[in-house]
């Protein structure tokens, strides 16, 4: 991904109801469009179709909140990434934390997904992070490195998927990481990155999340390394999420 882009992606989560999610659509399409940001919204899969009805897609993009990791079949209750895409999605996020640690989800599952999103033409926006437990016993760049090798399939190009750092302990906190520690988590990811994929790991854009909201977003977008966040909680109030928006100056 252009690296120059920044990405506000809002993932609302198993929250909220029809008229939520039409407000949320509406006060994204009123943000003054920025060529250098890109909106992009994830709403549970159920509201994908009526909010592309609501959105102009080419202004503001729309995501799944995950896939399965086989392209179609038995699976009842599952949503597959040509389902979403054909719903509106251009984009998908896979190995949330909650879907790691909730679902079971494991490092080849996710790559698995992540593949099913491109060959659908999503873009796969895959997930890392770290347990408060392995950031203490100072192993938050050994798992982050094995998330990373065994997580983005080999198959996937480095302008095909984005990255989102997650330390699972600041999802829903309020309590993001520090600004030293992501700058220093996103040097190490880009670095680790590299060794897979090359110089085009330059081109793979990093998002930050974990209890970004209005007041710490400007921050946060400003360090280096940090191509966008992935917004939580602060992506349902409609305000604070445009007050995102506009910090990604
Ligand atoms: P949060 O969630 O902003 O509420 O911390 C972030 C996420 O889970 O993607």
């Amino acid at each position: 991904m252009e690296t120059s882009k920044t990405y506000i992606i809002g993932n609302w989560k198993m929250n909220g109801d029809k008229a939520l999610a039409e407000r949320l659509a509406m006060a994204a399409m009123a943000l003054p469009p920025k060529s250098h940001v890109q909106v992009v919204l994830c709403p549970p899969a159920i509201f994908m179709g009526e909010l592309a009805n609501l959105v102009d897609v080419t202004r503001i993009g729309l995501g799944g909140q995950d896939c399965h990791m086989q392209a179609e079949g038995a699976f009842t209750g599952d949503v597959s990434a040509s389902m979403l895409y054909e719903s509106g999605a251009c984009y998908v996020l896979v190995g949330h934390s909650e879907r790691r640690c909730g679902h079971g989800e494991t490092n080849q599952i996710v790559a698995q997904k992540a593949l099913q999103a491109a060959n659908a033409e999503l873009i796969p926006v895959i997930c890392i992070g770290e347990t408060a437990e392995q950031r203490k016993s100072g192993l938050a760049n050994v798992v982050i490195e094995q998330q990373l090798a065994e997580s983005i399939p080999e198959e996937l190009a480095a302008g095909k998927f984005l990255l989102a750092y997650e330390p699972v302990w600041a999802i829903g906190s309020g309590q993001s990481a520090t600004t030293d520690d992501i700058e220093a988590m996103h040097r190490h990811i880009i670095t680790v990155v590299g060794k897979q994929k090359g110089a085009a790991a330059n081109d793979v854009a990093v998002l930050y999340g974990g209890s970004v909201k209005a007041e710490n977003a400007g921050e946060i977008l400003t360090i280096n390394g940090v191509s966008g966040v992935l917004v939580g909680g602060a992506s349902l109030d409609p305000d604070a999420f445009s007050d995102i928006v506009a910090a990604a100056t």
